[in-house]
């Protein structure tokens, strides 16, 4: 990483994604369980390959010698960090299937080198978690990766890259919350003890110091590779659903509307809040209530959202689930023989769909440069 110059690329978790990745640039192959034809795939690509497990060693080797490709390697480490995510999101804490036990580095160093003619080992790379909110957390797994590098270079390994992988949060409850943005991520200052006979800062007198995490990688001779991940588009895309009714069970309120957990799991998945509003101003009179938003599908796991303050909305009304990018419609199924939603995109408040622009205006949404809404019934949007 030279001053402001910066790439783009994709990760990948399995062969399907190679294949439609490998014309638009450099790519990593990552996962805990990747199958040797994708291995193969990807040794053929010459795309970056993360090490998870013995396993996955032994698979990378066979891979490239079908290939007759070396392999560009990154490992995996797992740094035992707490993301303080909920545990479904969290992948880089001791107890996760993901990377490699740290105790376990020199073990892989060893046999990484009992391949040379098959392994490059080029880079370090650990993965916290997802929807992470506080940016210190990154900031110390830096700190940690770059002592992993050094130890690594100890063995005379020349590691020119650093990926602090990602899993950015985005304000998903709608508080206005200020959240690390991916710059963020590289600028948080670390506190870091350095290793003097490598950096490039001139005083000998402070060996410990405040650096950005930019400085840091800087100093170490590293390229650093961040994953955004959601918080690129998460907010770009809407769950719209219509209000098939309103009813009690004489404790709790329930707003049932078309769309389910069959088209948005996370809320069932892991408790994940999205923020939900109805489209339409409520009728004069409506009162608030607290709601339980469910869906009609045969389970009590298929909520949208808990116990939500929300006028008392008519039958037919529209009821918005934000942030409905990143893991909506790429988890939706067909359970229950529901039908996956249309996607309606849009450049401006103008789009295709006939119903969005009255749709969108009404909820005071700024325009982006793309929406995209996803409906769940046959009938399409709501209207007003
Ligand atoms: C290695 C890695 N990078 C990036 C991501 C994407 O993170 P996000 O959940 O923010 O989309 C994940 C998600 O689990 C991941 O495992």
């Amino acid at each position: 990483m030279e001053g402001d110059e910066l790439g783009v690329a994709a990760t990948m978790v399995d062969g399907d994604w190679q294949q439609q990745q490998r014309r638009r640039g450099g790519c990593i192959f990552n996962g805990n369980g990747k199958l040797l034809e994708e291995l193969v795939l990807a040794a053929q690509e010459g795309v970056f390959v993360n090490v998870d497990s013995e396993f996955d060693l032994d698979n990378i080797v066979s891979a490239a010698r079908i290939a007759g490709k070396k392999v560009n390697l990154l490992l995996r480490i797992n740094p035992d960090v707490d993301p303080q995510v909920h545990p479904y999101v969290a992948t880089g804490n001791k107890n996760s299937k993901f990377g490699i036990r740290n105790e376990k580095l020199q073990w892989f160093l060893h046999a990484v080198k009992a391949y040379p003619n098959e392994l490059k080992l080029v880079g370090a790379h650990c993965h916290l978690g997802s929807t992470i909110t506080k940016v210190d957390i990154f900031r110390d797994a830096a700190v940690l990766m770059v002592n992993y590098i050094d130890q690594i270079r100890a063995q005379g390994f020349k590691i020119d890259y650093l990926n602090i992988g990602g899993g950015l949060g985005i304000d998903y409850y709608h508080t206005g919350a200020v959240l690390p943005s991916p710059r963020d991520l590289i600028d948080t200052s670390c506190r870091v003890l350095l290793n003097l006979t490598k950096c490039q800062v001139t005083s000998i007198l402070k060996p410990i110091l405040y650096l950005e995490v930019r400085e840091l990688v800087l100093s170490q001779d590293l390229n650093l590779i961040i994953e955004p991940g959601r918080s690129l588009i998460a907010n770009t895309c809407c769950l719209v659903n219509r209000v098939t009714g309103v009813k009690t069970n004489g404790t709790k309120n329930f707003i049932v509307i078309d769309g389910s957990m069959a088209e948005l799991i996370r809320p069932s998945l892991y408790d994940a809040y999205q923020h939900i509003e109805l489209v339409s101003p409520s009728s004069p009179g409506a009162g608030i209530s607290t709601f339980d938003v469910v869906g009609p599908v045969c389970e009590s796991a298929d909520f949208l959202g808990k116990d939500r303050e929300l006028p008392t909305p008519v039958s037919g009304a529209g009821l918005v689930v934000h942030d409905a990018g990143a893991y909506c419609m790429s988890m939706a199924s067909t359970y229950n023989l529901k039908m996956r939603p249309p996607e309606y995109w849009t450049n401006t408040l103008e789009t295709t769909c006939p119903y969005s622009a009255t749709l969108l205006r009404p909820m005071g949404l700024h325009p982006k440069p793309k929406w995209l809404l996803l409906v769940p019934s046959l009938h399409g949007c709501p209207t007003l």
